[in-house]
């Protein structure tokens, strides 16, 4: 297949509009990482999704909407939550919806009929995100459809947060790369799931558990499979947890203090990460290290460094562990450390 390379403006948009339309495949920017979309109400448009990722097809998809009165068609009501006058959307995800998008967040809802099993994995609930992303929600408003679209990788790579990226794994496999910019958040949207009485995390994202408990006022939980590691035996409720994922050919590991409090404590792990690297190289070992200042950097940049060094054929990639008692370091160490297989060395 050959795959064509639109830009961002107005008339481009359109034509990768028409695509959707037509049961075709788009990779398009977000604010998170770039997706790969396809009519969420087709399913034959899904099973190509899963096809041009080598995904496993129980792994559901993310559907997109532009506005979000494009969501009532896609839910039904559930017994046991509150809903306002004339909606099918609980109270509490209108008031999520009002206070965090267009937003790097994801709600899960229980479905309606006429959402294909072939894009939610066969599950009775349908995950929901409208993006900060101009070209994204203008994409979605001239389709006219809910665009589902998971991260724009082949499975088992690092998302992407460039059109580049994305050429690299899909180049030939879909029909257009909308090549916009790169991304500004750089890990996936927080998955929320909205079907029970209180909120709960179910990926870890920019969207913080305390952002969503302070707009609804009630605790917001992480489900528990994503506090341990995948042999803790805990099922995820979001299936795409459980696969191992982001993993670069190099080695890598992750350098983290025992003691996180103490004052200089940086400046240690980064000489103790020099020190290693040292003794690794001299024995002619190409080891790069990866050391961020902030969390924000960390989400912004882990992805596309992981693509850098497999480019550049690294032997192994020692990075400094983030600070995960706040909640971005967390979300950010969830990829961080699926991507090293949890390979933890302690100072
Ligand atoms: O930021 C993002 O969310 C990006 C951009 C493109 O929007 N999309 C993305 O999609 O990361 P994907 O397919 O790579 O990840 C979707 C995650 C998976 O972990 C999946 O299991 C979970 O969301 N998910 C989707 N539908 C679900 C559902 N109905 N119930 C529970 N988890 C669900
Ligand atoms: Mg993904």
């Amino acid at each position: 297949m050959n795959t064509i390379y639109l830009t961002t403006s107005e008339e481009d948009i359109r034509r990768a509009a028409e695509i959707i339309k037509n049961g075709g495949l788009v990779a398009f920017p977000t604010e998170t990482v770039y997706g790969l979309g396809g009519n969420a109400l087709d399913p034959e448009a899904s099973r190509r999704i899963y096809a041009a990722k080598g995904r496993p097809s129980d792994n559901p998809l993310i559907v997109h909407i532009s506005e979000f009165s494009q969501a009532e068609p896609l839910v039904k009501k559930a017994g046991g939550l509150q809903y306002p006058e004339g909606s099918r959307i609980p109270e509490a995800a209108h008031r999520l919806a009002e206070a965090i998008w267009p937003g790097p967040m994801t709600m899960v809802l229980p479905k309606a009929e006429g959402v294909p099993d072939a894009t939610t994995g066969g599950l009775d609930t349908v995950a929901l995100r409208l993006p900060a992303n101009d070209t994204a929600r203008r994409l979605i408003e001239l389709s006219g459809l809910p665009i589902a679209a998971p991260s724009a990788n082949l499975s088992g790579r690092p998302s992407p947060t460039s059109w580049e990226h994305v050429r690299e794994d899909l180049n030939g496999r879909i029909d257009a790369i909308i090549k916009g910019e790169p991304c500004i958040g750089g890990i996936e949207s927080t998955v929320v799931d909205m079907t029970g009485e209180l909120p709960v995390i179910l990926r870890p994202g920019l969207i913080t558990p305390e952002r969503i408990s302070s707009v609804l006022g009630v605790p917001c939980s992480y489900d528990p499979a994503i506090l341990g590691k995948p042999e803790d035996g805990l099922v995820p409720k979001a299936p795409g947890m459980k696969y191992r994922h982001y993993a670069p050919k190099a080695e890598m590991r992750l350098f983290r203090l025992k003691d996180e409090a103490s004052a200089d404590g940086h400046k240690r792990l980064l000489s103790a990460m020099e020190a290693e690297a040292e003794e690794y190289r001299r024995l002619g070992r190409d080891v790069e290290i990866l050391c961020y200042d902030s969390e924000r950097e960390a989400a912004e940049k882990l992805f596309s460094d992981l693509r850098r060094l497999d480019q550049e054929n690294a032997d192994m990639i020692f990075a400094a562990a983030l600070d995960q008692s706040s909640s971005i370091g967390f979300s950010v160490m969830n990829r961080m450390l699926k991507s090293a297989g949890y390979n933890i060395v302690e100072i």
